[in-house]
């Protein structure tokens, strides 16, 4: 058997095994999860991160442009800065005010969202250093995409052919919270694909994305 038609037989496949599995459980494909907004363990804000402090992409996401994922940063990254920041500046402020007024000592301001990235890498708010009498825990980020396992996508081929973030991601820079964008259906990934190819696409002109069944499905 030529391996073009075992893909074609993998395929049939799929269509059942996927018609079968959303039926019993009643998926809505596609399109489905569009707009998902979930409650991350903490508050943490691409708004003020990627926006105003205007913190680059790459700089957390390390994989994007090396890997087939992108990557959630671990906490050792956001500690590079809040071994020292422990609260916004406006609270800092405000404290120092208080202090001054109450003709006391300024007292560290721990933000209650960054006290639970304390607890997380076990770092000791008193001395202000890692104690490793502390437990750790990572942080479980909730994760917002999601394409099924039988789709192969890679970040590195997108970012590297310069395919902004926000061509999929949408304005991340503006978000509070991270919200799926875009539907993720195939009808998604394979329009962009035509239009990149037939020149639509103009900061993508000269470009070529497959559109066949194989460059996607394993
Ligand atoms: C300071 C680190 C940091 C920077 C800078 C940053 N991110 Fe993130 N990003 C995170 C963290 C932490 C999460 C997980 C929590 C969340 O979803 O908010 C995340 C989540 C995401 C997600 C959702 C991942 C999922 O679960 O599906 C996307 C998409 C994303 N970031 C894109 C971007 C883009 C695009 C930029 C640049 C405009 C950016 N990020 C800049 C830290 C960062
Ligand atoms: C061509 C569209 C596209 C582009 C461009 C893109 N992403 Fe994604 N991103 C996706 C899809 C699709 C997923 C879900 C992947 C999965 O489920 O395996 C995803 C998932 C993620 C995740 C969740 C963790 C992971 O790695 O799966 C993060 C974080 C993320 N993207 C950040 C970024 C950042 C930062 C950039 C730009 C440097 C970027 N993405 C560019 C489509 C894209
Ligand atoms: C480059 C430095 C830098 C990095 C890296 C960074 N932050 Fe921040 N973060 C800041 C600054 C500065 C502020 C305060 C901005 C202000 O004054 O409003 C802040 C504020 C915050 C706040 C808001 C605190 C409050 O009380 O509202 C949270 C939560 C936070 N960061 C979490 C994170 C997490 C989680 C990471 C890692 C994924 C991270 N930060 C990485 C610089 C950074
Ligand atoms: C915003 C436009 C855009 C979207 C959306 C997009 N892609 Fe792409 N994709 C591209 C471009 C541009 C390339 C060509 C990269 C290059 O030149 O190497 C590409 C290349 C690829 C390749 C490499 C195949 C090849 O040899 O040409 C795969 C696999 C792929 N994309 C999968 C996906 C999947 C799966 C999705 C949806 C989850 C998706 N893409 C969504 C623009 C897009
Ligand atoms: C550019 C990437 C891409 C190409 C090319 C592509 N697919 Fe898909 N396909 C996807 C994605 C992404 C999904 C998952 C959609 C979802 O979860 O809603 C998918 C889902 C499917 C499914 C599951 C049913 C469904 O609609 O969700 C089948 C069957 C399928 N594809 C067959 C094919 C066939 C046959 C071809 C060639 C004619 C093809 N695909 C080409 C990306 C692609």
């Amino acid at each position: 058997m030529t391996s073009k038609n075992i893909t074609i037989i993998i395929l049939i496949a799929l269509v059942l095994g996927t018609l079968i599995y959303a039926q019993s459980i009643e998926l809505n494909l596609p399109g489905n999860n569009q707009g998902y907004t979930p409650k991350q363990p903490i508050e943490f804000s691409h708004r003020l991160h990627s926006g105003d402090l205007q913190l680059d992409c790459l700089y957390c996401h390390t994989g994007a442009d090396k890997s087939r994922h992108a990557g959630v940063p671990s906490a050792s990254i956001c500690m590079n800065c809040h071994n020292f920041i422990t609260a916004t500046w406006d609270a800092t402020k405000l404290e120092e005010e208080q202090a001054k007024k109450e003709k006391r000592n300024v007292q560290t301001v721990i933000s209650a969202e960054l006290q639970k990235l304390y607890e997380a890498v076990g770092f000791n708010t008193e001395k202000m250093q890692y104690d490793k009498n502390l437990q750790t825990k990572p942080i479980e980020w909730v994760r917002v995409h999601n394409i099924p396992a039988f789709v192969y996508f890679d970040h590195r081929r997108h970012v590297n052919a310069d395919v902004a973030c926000q061509q999929c991601h949408g304005a991340i820079e503006t978000m509070e919270k991270v919200s799926q964008n875009s539907d993720l259906s195939m009808g998604w990934c394979v329009n962009c694909h035509r239009d990149v190819n037939s020149g639509k696409i103009t900061d993508l002109a000269g470009k070529n994305a497959s559109t066949n069944c194989a460059g996607c499905h394993y």
